[in-house]
């Protein structure tokens, strides 16, 4: 049980349709608070980060990312890190969800710290709506 003097309060902007589809999801999951469901949100973040530093060794796997093709400068941002990265890129897969909306499969194989290092540039640029890299390990 957390002590109330452990807790730590923040104040945070965010844009109102991302606070919209989170306020959503957690009417949806039965959350009590807005504050329970950003706590669990943190917690996600936190696990998937530290799930992501294990990625070691020759591994396979996927990126998969969603984006708004309308950001400016984005296209060619996301173009230039893939071919900065060509040596670990196999094939990737575009699909064009809505008339803003980006899918792009990426399909990779090398060290898992190129990998996560690509995803992680990926995930850095403004209108990147979310990153998610999957790898297996190679056996040998
Ligand atoms: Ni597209």
């Amino acid at each position: 049980m957390t002590l109330e003097s452990d807790l730590s309060r923040i104040g945070i902007s965010l844009p109102s349709n991302l606070l919209d589809k989170f306020d959503d999801i957690i009417n949806k999951r039965g959350y009590s608070s807005r504050s329970e469901g950003i706590r669990d949100a943190i917690r996600t973040y936190i696990t998937y980060y530290q799930w992501m530093s294990d990625v070691k060794g020759d591994r396979e796997g996927v990126i998969t990312m969603v984006y708004d093709h309308d950001q400016r400068n984005l296209l060619t941002a996301i173009t230039d890190i893939q071919h900065e990265h060509h040596d670990v890129i196999k094939a990737s897969l575009h699909s064009h969800i809505t008339h803003d909306r980006c899918l792009e499969v990426i399909l990779v194989h090398g060290d898992g710290a190129d990998l996560k290092n690509l995803a992680e540039r990926l995930m850095a640029l403004k209108g990147v709506e979310s990153v998610k890299l999957t790898t297996i390990k190679i056996e040998k």
